[in-house]
C-alpha cells in the first residue's frame, strides 16, 4: 500500500494539506513556476523549486526573481526569508516531497508543432525520484494525450512504480494571465483531469486547501489538456473579431470600445456577450502558441481547421496596423515618420508585466527603428537585458525624458505607471501638436484631446 498523499484516504490528505505535513516540490521555476510556488509557500507550504537554470536557482535562494509580475518579488523575498521557499538544480529534492507540480516550457517548433523535449526530461527526471505517495501534477500547456502517452510511461519506466496505483498522476492546466497572474491563482478554478479518481480527489484537496480554489473534474488528463487550449483559442479569436471590429471602425470613424460595450450588454447562453478590446498586437508566451497547437493538432488528425490560422493571421495584422495608424496621423500633422521625434511607451507584451516574449511591440519598434526616426523607448517593468530582445536602442529612464519634443507618443503597453504622469505635463514636454497613439486603449481619448494632444486609439 502507498504511504503519502496518494495512498492516504480523502480525510487524511485532507488533514495532511491543511496541516502542511509534507512539501511541493515546483520543477521549472520560470515564469508560472515562480508564481505557484511563491503563493503555495506564502500559504505555509515548504516549497522546493527545481530548475535545470543554475542563475534561476540562485537568485531565488537570495531572495531574489527575474520574473516580474506584480507583487512576486516581496513574496519570494518574504518566503525565502522564512524558509518556506527555496531553490535547487537537485532533482532529489523530489523524493521529500508528496507534491510534485511540473511547469516546464512548451515552446512552438519551426512548423508549429508542440516541443515537448523539456517536458519528457523533467518527467525523466523526477522519475528517477518518484516515490510511492507521491502525487505528480503537470500544469505546462500540452496537446491531448501528452499525461497519458508520454509522460505517464516515462515516469513508470524510470520509477518502476505504477501512475493510479502507486503514485497519482493528473493534468491541471494553468490559466491564470500575467500581470494579474497572483489574484487570479488564488481565485480561478482549477480543471483536474485525472488518471484515476484518488489522484483527482489528492489535487482537489491540494488546491482548496491551499490556494482556496475549487476544482473542476473532468474525465481525463486529455480533458483537461484540451481545455486550456479551448480557453486560449477562444481569447485570441475573441480579440480577433474586437480588431476586425475596430479596423472597420476607424475607417467609419466610429468608437469600437462604445459599440463594444454597448454590444456586451446582450444576453447569450445564460451570460452576456463578451467581446474583448481590441490592441495593437497579441503576444506573450500563450496565445502566440496554442493555436497553432491547436491547428496542429487538426492536421494529425487529418483536419483542415480555419479557426486557429484566422484568430492567429488577423491578430499578426496589428502591429503594422498600428504603424500604418503611426504615418496616417503624422502626414495629418504635415509630418513624416522619418523626420519626426517618436516616443515609445511599453515594450512589454502586455500592460503591467515585464515579459517580452514574443511581444508584437518588437514588431511596431523594428518598424520604427527602420525608418530612421528619432526613437526614445520607455518601459518601467522591462529590465535593459530583456529590453535589448525588443530593441537596441537603451530605455529612457523615466516617460518625460522620454518624451520630451517628441512628435509621437506611442502607447504600446498601458502600464499603470504612464497613468501617474498627468497628461497636461507630457503635452507640455512634448511638440505641439504631438500626436498620442494610444496601441492598448488604456487612455481616456477626452483627457488626451483636452492636455492637447492629437488622440487616437485602435478602433477609436
Ligand atoms: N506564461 C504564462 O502566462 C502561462 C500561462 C499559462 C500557462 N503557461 C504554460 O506554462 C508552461 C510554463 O510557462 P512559463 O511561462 O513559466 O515558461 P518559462 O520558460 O518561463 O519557464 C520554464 C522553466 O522550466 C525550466 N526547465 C526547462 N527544462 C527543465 C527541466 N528538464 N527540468 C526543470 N526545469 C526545466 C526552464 O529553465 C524555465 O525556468 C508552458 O507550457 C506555458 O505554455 C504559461
Amino acid at each position: 500500500m502507498a504511504q503519502g498523499a496518494f495512498g492516504s484516504s480523502d480525510a487524511e490528505i485532507d488533514l495532511l494539506v491543511r496541516g502542511m505535513r509534507s512539501g511541493i516540490a515546483v520543477v521549472g521555476f520560470g515564469y508560472i513556476g515562480t508564481v505557484i510556488g511563491a503563493v503555495l509557500a506564502d500559504r505555509g507550504w515548504p516549497v522546493t523549486g527545481i530548475d535545470v537554470r543554475q542563475s534561476v536557482v540562485d537568485d531565488i535562494n537570495q531572495g531574489k526573481t527575474a520574473v516580474a509580475e506584480p507583487g512576486l518579488s516581496d513574496l519570494v523575498a518574504h518566503s525565502v526569508r522564512n524558509g518556506r521557499l527555496r531553490a535547487t538544480t537537485d532533482f532529489s529534492a523530489v523524493a521529500e516531497n508528496d507534491f510534485v507540480i511540473v511547469n516546464v516550457g512548451t515552446p512552438l517548433g519551426p512548423d508549429y508543432e508542440p516541443i515537448v523535449d523539456d517536458i519528457k526530461a523533467a518527467a525523466q527526471a523526477v522519475g528517477q525520484h518518484l516515490r510511492p505517495g507521491h502525487v505528480i501534477i503537470l500544469k505546462s500547456t500540452v496537446p491531448p494525450d501528452t499525461t497519458e502517452t508520454l509522460v505517464r510511461p516515462i515516469l513508470e519506466e524510470a520509477s518502476g512504480l505504477q501512475a493510479g496505483v502507486d503514485f497519482g498522476l493528473a493534468f491541471c492546466p494553468e490559466r491564470l494571465a500575467e500581470g494579474q497572474a497572483i489574484h487570479e491563482l488564488t481565485s480561478i478554478p482549477v480543471v483536474v483531469g485525472a488518471v484515476d479518481e484518488r489522484s483527482a480527489r489528492a489535487c482537489a484537496t491540494l488546491w482548496r486547501q491551499t490556494l482556496g480554489v475549487d476544482s473542476v473534474i473532468v474525465d481525463d488528463p486529455r480533458t483537461a489538456e484540451m481545455v486550456k487550449l479551448a480557453d486560449n483559442l477562444w481569447v485570441d479569436l475573441n480579440v480577433a473579431m474586437a480588431n476586425e471590429l475596430a479596423k472597420l471602425c476607424d475607417q467609419l470613424g466610429m468608437d469600437a470600445l462604445q459599440v463594444i460595450e454597448a454590444a456586451n450588454t446582450m444576453p447569450k447562453g445564460g451570460n452576456p456577450v463578451n467581446i474583448l478590446r481590441p490592441s495593437m498586437g497579441v503576444g506573450g508566451y500563450c496565445l502566440t502558441k496554442d493555436p497553432w497547437f491547436v491547428n496542429h493538432l487538426g492536421e494529425s488528425v487529418g483536419l483542415k481547421l480555419s479557426i486557429p490560422r484566422t484568430s492567429r493571421t488577423v491578430n499578426d495584422t496589428m502591429p503594422a496596423y498600428t504603424y500604418g495608424l503611426l504615418t496616417e496621423l503624422l502626414a495629418d500633422q504635415g509630418k513624416s515618420i522619418e523626420a519626426s521625434r517618436i516616443a515609445v511607451l511599453g515594450i512589454a507584451f502586455k500592460n503591467n508585466t515585464g515579459d517580452c516574449r514574443l511581444t508584437p511591440t518588437k514588431y511596431v519598434v523594428s518598424l520604427l527603428e527602420q525608418s530612421g526616426c528619432q526613437l526614445s523607448v520607455h518601459d518601467p517593468w522591462v529590465a535593459e537585458e530583456e529590453a535589448q530582445t525588443v530593441t537596441s536602442i537603451p530605455l529612457s529612464p523615466d516617460i518625460e525624458s522620454a518624451v520630451k519634443d517628441a512628435d509621437a507618443l506611442v502607447v504600446l503597453a498601458g502600464h499603470r505607471e504612464f497613468h501617474k504622469t498627468p497628461l497636461t505635463r507630457l503635452a507640455e514636454l512634448a511638440a505641439t501638436g504631438c500626436v498620442f497613439l494610444d496601441g492598448r486603449n488604456s487612455f481616456d481619448p477626452a483627457a488626451a484631446r483636452a492636455a492637447g494632444f492629437v488622440y487616437k486609439g485602435i478602433g477609436r
